[in-house]
């Protein structure tokens, strides 16, 4: 099949490279001039572990273009994807200003009848609303599909490919038995919906997700006052095939780009139709509220934050990603800085991400995991990244006049802090000292 994907973000560069290793032709469109010369230049724009060898080999069998060009891109598609941001407005509300001018830019270009996959998270209505644009531009046939997606930054490569499920929402039989065929070779099953049902089925299953997260969260603060240790909790917990045992790792609460935003909308989208969504509103507030342990315990531990030195494991949202957006780590880092703390950072991949944020003459921007460590009073892990996981406890210990580890994600075993001798604060069971 031909294709041509509009957005080359996470979503739409991730589901291109992969629809072009399926066997379809691929024409990846962004406005970015920039991303589409990195591109070109046989880059990638995003850290995405096992992008850039599919990229290449699409590329090389001449199956995956890259363009700012949509008409090029349009020419001759039988499907055309739009997979371009829908940032939240100052309200919480999805900013819908990208994918309507991409649809108006559609509708002037196409030809001859095109199927529309609209993969952007959208409200719900947004498909028909999207529809009626379209038809003000053109008289040319065309049919909208919603196909949500599901992929996680940092494993988005494998997860496009091993999808749980394919959502497909729409109105003509002919548009979803395409978007049926592009599908099948992925195997997996599929739900044909109505198009405000498919667009609803994204929403809950991230505001689900994010539900579970500051469920087990508040568990976790319950747990630190009680006495009784989470990671057991989670564990027993979780093998109830009702519960599941994913999502269940209590730490400083979620970031990204998706359930910071999503949750937002729907609360939005509730709101609207005269709903008070009051257990997502409070799904929210929890996760606000979760980034300050790492405070909490910081304070506990030193006394007075004045003129301490803290070292920052970890600035990504999540290991396996240079993606900072919402990061827990820019309201800790901002509330130590605040509080007259010299701060020294490090991650492996997302540094200058964050550095294009924030940048304040108290902050050393570190050489790696032990720099950081260097004269600093206590160390905060807030990214689970498999460098930190893998720190020798024993050698870490020696590195600091007093060894004082506080950690956002539970990364470390009882055993490991006890035979180093750390001063250790988890989440969610008593501290180690
Ligand atoms: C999320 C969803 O998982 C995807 O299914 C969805 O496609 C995507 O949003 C989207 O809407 O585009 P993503 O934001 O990449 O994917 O990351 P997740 O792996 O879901 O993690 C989100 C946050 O939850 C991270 O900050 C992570 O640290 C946190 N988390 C996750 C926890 O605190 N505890 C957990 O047990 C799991």
């Amino acid at each position: 099949m031909k294709i041509t994907v509009i957005g080359t973000g996470y979503v739409g560069l991730v589901s291109g490279v992969c629809y072009a290793e399926l066997g379809n032709e691929v024409v990846c469109v962004d406005k970015d001039a920039h991303k589409i010369k990195v591109l070109e230049n046989g880059g990638i724009p995003i850290y995405e572990p096992g992008l850039q060898q599919l990229v290449d080999r699409n590329v090389q069998q001449e199956r995956l273009y890259f363009t700012t060009d949509l008409k090029r891109g349009i020419k001759d598609s039988e499907i055309v994807i739009i997979a371009v941001g829908t940032p939240p407005l100052p309200n919480g509300e999805a900013d819908l200003r990208y994918i309507e001018f991409a649809a108006r830019e559609i509708a002037a270009l196409i030809e001859n009848y095109t199927v529309i996959a609209i993969k952007s998270t959208v409200p719900v209505g947004t498909n028909n609303r999207i529809k009626q644009v379209m038809k003000e531009v053109t008289e040319v046939e065309f049919d909208i599909v919603s196909v949500p997606e599901f992929l996680r930054e940092g494993s988005a490569v494998n997860d496009t490919f091993n999808p749980d499920r394919i959502i497909i929402g729409g109105e003509s039989q002919n548009a979803i038995d395409r978007i049926v065929e592009l599908h099948k070779p992925l195997n997996a099953p599929f739900v044909i919906t109505e198009l405000r049902s498919a667009e609803m089925i994204k929403y809950a299953s991230n505001a689900f997700l994010a539900t579970k997260i500051s469920f087990i969260n508040e568990i976790a603060n319950i747990c630190e006052r009680l006495g009784a240790d989470i990671r057991e909790v989670s564990r027993g917990m979780g093998l109830d095939k009702r519960i599941g045992k994913d999502f269940l790792n209590a730490g400083i609460g979620y970031g990204g780009s998706c359930f910071p935003k999503d949750t937002k909308a729907l609360i939005q989208l509730a709101g609207n139709a005269d709903y008070d969504f009051k257990l997502l509103k409070s799904v929210v507030e929890v996760n606000q509220m979760q980034r300050m342990g790492v405070i909490r315990k910081l304070k506990y531990a030193l006394g007075e934050l004045k003129g301490k030195t803290i070292a920052i494991w970890g600035l990504a949202f999540k290991p396996g990603t240079d993606d900072v957006r919402e990061s827990p780590a820019f309201e800790i880092t901002n509330y130590l800085l605040k509080s007259g703390c010299m701060l020294r950072l490090y991650d492996p991949v997302a540094m200058g991400n964050f550095r294009s944020y924030v940048d304040h003459a108290n902050i050393f921007w570190a050489e790696n995991e032990w720099d950081a460590v260097a004269s600093s009073d206590a160390v905060c892990l807030l990214t689970e990244w498999d460098i930190f996981k893998q720190i020798d406890l024993k050698v870490f210990a020696k590195q600091m006049e007093e060894p004082i580890l506080i950690d956002g994600r539970n990364v470390f075993n009882v055993k490991q802090i006890k035979d180093a001798g750390v001063t250790y604060y988890p989440v969610g069971s008593s501290p180690i000292n």
